[in-house]
């Protein structure tokens, strides 16, 4: 059996509509827009409505990249979630999602990786299609951190929003999705970002609540020297394994939590900034949500095209980090549909019907151009035969007339 890769076929996102923007927060916390414009290049955030939850958003995306890929939820395999803000500590917010997809045939699982937990999950589930195992799983990477942020802390709220992306990943026989990867994780600095109190350490009680241990901490500065160390060198890993030269890289979408932290990696690779994909002005940092909403924008904008070899990568809570080379090739050629031995019914009787049409379209062609050739090789002797005869009939035919020979005189 030939070699399997797993080809993203389907993605969607899923913001809120309420916007926070740094003016807002100006009213809240002792900041302003100028610091927090010029610190992060974030401008505004999406907050969830108090009804909306990790799940209900991570829905909306999944239907998105299900109907993208013409998917149905009932013929998914498998869901893997990335967050770090499940609806419940327990059980896994992935098996909520199953059951509002209605993707009844499903295995669900949360993966919690901090910001880096959607290339976790797209490894993961490319290596489950590699080895022939599943066929249709659903990577989603969603949070609804502002639950979990202290909105009197001018160190963590100005940061983060709120949103949902998801892809689906499918077969291949050829080489496509993921080609190479790297994760990593540097658990002795796990204090650098993290939620002190509420886990098996540190139990919910008045004390954690009073002291605010459950909400987000984080040691900026240490995360910001952590992830412009990683990324610049675990982008550059990445490339050289997949074979690719750096310059054909098209494009690459970044964990999106800090202006300053791109473009110091975008100077240290020499990339040209045109290449990478920013949108942390309209989102802030959505976490584990950050890299799939990007990787939307980047399609819709064209910064990503079909053919193109794109880099994710990512860093976070952990700490943690992670990077993909992606080789983006969404158009299933027909072919592949016996990959897939329950594809879904409608697909494959349109794939029929396009390639009996083809087919009959292909053998009307051929038929009319032999039927004149056909013809034309019995009439030709005759037609030759009657120009003669009409030549020999009326000579006049053969050479012009006296009268319109122009005169020497
Ligand atoms: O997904 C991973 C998640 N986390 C990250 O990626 C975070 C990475 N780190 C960062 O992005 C940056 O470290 C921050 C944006 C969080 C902070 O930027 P910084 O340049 O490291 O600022 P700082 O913490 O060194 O603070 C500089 C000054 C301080 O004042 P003094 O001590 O110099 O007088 C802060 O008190 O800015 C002050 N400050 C603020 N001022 C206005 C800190 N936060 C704010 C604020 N508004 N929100």
């Amino acid at each position: 059996m030939s070699e399997l890769y797993a080809r993203i076929t389907g993605w969607g996102k899923y913001t809120p509509s309420r916007r926070l923007t740094n003016y807002d927060l100006e009213q809240m916390v002792d900041t302003n827009d100028e610091w927090i414009s010029s610190r992060t290049g974030i401008r505004e955030r999406r907050i969830a409505a108090p009804e909306e939850t990790t799940v209900s958003m991570a829905l909306e995306a999944s239907r998105k990249a299900l109907a993208q890929a013409n998917v149905r939820a009932e013929d998914l395999n498998l869901i893997i979630l990335a967050t770090t803000t499940p609806d419940y500590l327990c059980p896994a917010a992935a098996s909520l999602l199953q059951d509002r997809l209605g993707a009844t045939n499903a295995g669900a699982f949360d993966l919690m990786a901090g910001c880096t937990g959607f290339v976790y999950g797209l490894v993961t589930a490319t290596q489950f299609i590699k080895a022939g195992a599943y066929k249709r799983i659903l990577v989603v990477g969603a949070e609804k951190i502002s639950t979990f942020i202290d909105w009197t802390d001018r160190n963590t709220c100005i940061l983060f929003g709120d949103g949902a992306g998801a892809v689906v990943v499918e077969p291949s026989n050829s080489p496509t999705g993921v080609l190479s990867f790297e994760l990593g994780s540097e658990g002795e600095n796990y204090d650098a970002l993290y939620y002190p109190g509420g886990g098996s350490a540190k139990p919910f009680s008045a004390t954690s609540f009073a002291e605010r241990e459950t909400f987000l901490q984080m040691d900026g500065k240490r995360v910001f020297k952590f992830a412009t160390r990683t990324m610049t060198r675990s982008v550059q890993n990445v490339v050289q394994a997949s074979g690719i030269p750096f310059n054909d890289i098209d494009c690459i979408v970044p964990h999106q939590a800090n202006a300053r932290i791109i473009e110091t990696a975008v100077k240290r690779l020499k990339v040209d900034p045109d290449k990478v994909m920013v949108n942390l002005d309209r989102y802030g940092n959505t976490s584990a949500a950050s890299i799939p909403i990007a990787l939307c924008e980047a399609i819709d904008q064209g910064k990503i095209q079909d053919g193109n070899n794109i880099v994710l990568v990512g860093f976070g809570a952990g700490l943690t980090w992670a990077s993909a080379v992606v080789h983006w090739e969404p158009t299933r050629p027909a072919e592949e549909a016996i990959l897939v031995d329950d594809w879904p019914v409608r697909e494959r009787l349109q794939m029929q019907a396009d390639k009996m049409r083809a087919a009959v379209w292909s053998a009307q062609v051929t038929a009319r151009t032999r039927a004149q050739e056909a013809s034309m090789a019995v009439m030709l002797p005759f037609y030759t035969w009657q120009s003669k005869r009409r030549k020999q009939q009326r000579p006049e035919l053969e050479a012009p007339a006296a009268e319109e020979t122009p005169s020497d005189e």
